[in-house]
């Protein structure tokens, strides 16, 4: 179980500041250099040994610890924490040359080769046994060493292997459709194969959903991403259970919340890990990266249930696995560590500590850059550790949040399934929306997952929540009864966990809060858009649908669903509930979550001021206001306090440079 004690207990001096170290990239003769750089800079916790199985176990049944027991005294002598590694994330070349069945294989029945990261069925139970002693090694030796701080499991378990479909799959899969079916005819029941002729007669029928000829059966596919999930988390579950056995140092491995990586659903991991941690890089390749950056801070909260976590990895300049890798902009490093601290963490950590002169990442940016330290950029990393040192004061705070966003990997894996209604509904994207609409009316936002209680919101915001199940759809039901405004929009509701359509009218499971029925989507092509009687844009979607117990608020002016509601509000109990059944332009959406916040009686957090970030840390310590100044005016945010960079008083309105950042510890 996450516990806050455990990332306190590493957060005692103030945030933390840390990085991926790989030494065995270097010579000896570097080490000591730099851990004197990292004890300049305030870098106080390094991952080490995360690559290193070919290094410690260079041979079938060969061991060698020299280098690690070397690297890790000099850490431990310089006062540095170790996160140690298990070093299973990437097999050696002679793992898959004894046994190439180890390697993955792909839905096409193509077996990957050897020669990049993680070439590993997560099923193989030989790749498991392999690892499991790596794993019982690295504790043997380093298990109560006073430097280890962290036990660092694998490293992004899922980031390449997500889904594997080989032979050792189809039967793990097997098993686990054994385990939550118990009979064949409840499998067929499930996944609907009466369809097709799909019906299975016996389990070994059963196969992973390999690439077919047509489109596919939706609730295998659904069960197979339930499934590759639980065989990644059944990974970190067999390593750290080595690891508990014999030390009481917490465990945690790096999530990937971030927009790219959909295959694990870590509402079902959270709760195994002692230290909610998350890598993070700015995506470029999106409309919105920085907006991008704070839902997924803010979902990775959530993960934390509210609780401080830690960012496990995010870079200093660019990544180099994108098509166009950006370097960041005048204060962007800053900007981006301040809004993962005022979302919530307590540590901000790197990949990684030096550039790489060889390998695939050889020009990602790294906080030692090729040129080394005579560098601005080494300038900027010494900043950084200055402003984190003076940020102590916030650690163990929590984020303060007036309004939920309903979030689900579940969903987003039957939203995006074959033969959907439109591939212009990117589920992300929806939730995006969402995210950025409520960041615009000035509100800071939780991100739950479905089913999580909601008492503590007025506002709750469920975007295209395709898939439902009964009592995660009663309890956002029950929260609008006892007063909250609760907004949901378009393909909510409209399966069950089976996958299977909910018969009646959409969106199903919700059709009877919201006093809506619709008979038919009529999405829009991309490019496309339709009016709204209040002037506002829709895209992606309309419906054709009327209102059975509702207010129509707006409706198509045009379009395929014209004349037919777009929103619609009714009240239920002491709150409302609303249908938004299409994407309004961001503008419009900001609109419609302000009035709904002002109909629950919320004060937005912060002064609406476009482009600028306000967020809330609050403790017994005190309140934290963070300004994060993205846009390229000087802005002035109401505050009085000590600015916590500078010490200096505050007095009724902070001003934030274009492109600035201020940390106010408020005077209440
Ligand atoms: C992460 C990974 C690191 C490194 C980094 C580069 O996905 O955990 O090992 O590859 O990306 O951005």
């Amino acid at each position: 179980m996450p516990d806050a004690a455990h990332l306190a207990t590493l957060a005692a001096d103030g945030i933390v500041f840390g990085s991926d170290y790989n030494p065995e990239q270097w010579d000896r003769s570097v080490w000591e250099e730099d851990v004197r750089l990292m004890n300049e800079a305030g870098v106080s916790l390094v991952a080490i040994n995360v690559f290193g199985w070919s290094d410690i176990n260079p041979a079938p049944g060969e061991w060698d610890f020299t280098a690690l027991d070397e690297i890790i005294e000099l850490l431990h002598a310089h006062g540095i924490r170790v996160n140690l590694g298990t070093g299973t994330a990437s097999p050696p070349p002679w793992l898959s040359r004894i046994h190439p069945e180890i390697l993955p294989v792909s839905e096409d029945g193509v077996r990957a080769w050897p020669g990049g990261r993680q070439a590993y069925c997560p099923s193989s139970p030989v790749f498991r046994s392999y690892a499991a002693e790596v794993v019982a090694r690295v504790i043997e030796r380093y298990g109560s060493h006073p430097a280890v701080a962290l036990w660092h499991v694998s490293n992004e378990l899922g980031c390449h292997n997500a889904l594997c479909y080989c032979d050792a799959s189809a039967d793990a899969f097997r098993g686990w459709l054994q385990r939550r079916y118990e009979t064949i005819e409840a499998l067929n029941d499930a996944w609907g194969t009466a369809f097709w002729s799909q019906r299975y007669g016996t389990w070994d029928d059963v196969m992973p959903p390999r690439r077919a000829l047509s489109l596919r059966n939706p609730g295998q596919m659904l069960d197979f991403h339930r499934f590759s999930s639980d065989e990644q988390l059944g990974l970190y579950r067999a390593e750290a259970a080595i690891i508990r056995a014999s030390s009481a140092v917490p465990v945690t491995t790096n999530f990937m919340v971030t927009a790219h990586i959909r295959n694990l659903d870590y509402w079902t991991w959270a709760g195994e890990m002692d230290v909610i941690a998350n890598d993070h890089y700015l995506d470029n390749r999106l409309p919105l990266p920085r907006a991008e950056l704070s839902f997924a801070a803010d979902l990775t909260r959530g993960l934390a249930q509210g609780a401080p976590w830690l960012l496990m990895e995010t870079s200093t300049g660019a990544v180099n696995w994108q098509p166009y890798n950006l370097a960041k902009s005048d204060g962007e490093l800053l900007r981006n560590v301040v809004t993962h601290v005022a979302r919530g963490a307590d540590g901000i950590c790197f990949f990684q500590w030096r550039a790489s002169a060889q390998g695939a990442e050889k020009y990602h940016s790294a906080l030692v850059p090729h040129a080394g330290t005579e560098t601005a950029a080494w300038q900027r990393v010494l900043e950084l550790g200055r402003t984190l040192r003076a940020l102590a004061p916030v650690v163990g705070t929590r984020v303060r949040a007036q309004a939920a966003l309903l979030f689900s990997w579940e969903s987003w894996w039957a939203a995006e399934g074959e033969g959907r209604p439109s591939e212009a509904l990117a589920y992300l994207e929806q939730v995006h929306a969402a995210h950025a609409a409520l960041t615009a009316a000035g509100l800071t936002v939780d991100v739950v997952r479905p089913g999580a209680s909601l008492d503590a919101y007025g506002l709750v915001v469920v975007p295209a929540l395709h898939l439902v199940r009964d009592a995660d759809a009663a309890v956002i039901a029950d929260r609008a009864a006892s007063g909250a405004a609760v907004l949901i929009t378009f393909f909510s509701g409209t399966v069950d966990e089976r996958d299977a359509v909910r018969l009646g009218g959409y969106p199903g499971a919700f059709r009877d809060l919201l006093g809506v029925t619709a008979e038919e989507f009529a999405p829009l092509e991309p490019g496309h858009t339709v009016r709204l009687g209040s002037g506002a844009v829709g895209s992606v979607w309309t419906e054709r649908m009327r209102a059975t117990d509702a207010e129509v608020v707006d409706a198509f002016v045009d379009g395929p669903a014209s004349g037919m509601p777009a929103l619609t509000r009714r009240t239920v109990g002491t709150g409302s509930a609303w249908y938004l059944a299409t994407q309004p332009d961001a503008a419009a959406y900001a609109e419609l979550v302000s009035r709904l916040a002002a109909e629950a009686g919320l004060e937005p957090d912060a002064s609406r001021i476009p482009g600028v970030e306000v967020v809330r840390r609050q403790g017994e310590q005190g309140s934290y206001l963070f300004v994060i100044n993205h846009s390229e005016n000087e802005v002035a945010v109401d505050a009085r306090g000590r600015d916590l960079l500078t010490d200096q008083p505050v007095d009724g309105a902070a001003v934030v440079a274009a492109g600035a950042v201020r940390i106010i510890e408020e005077s209440l």
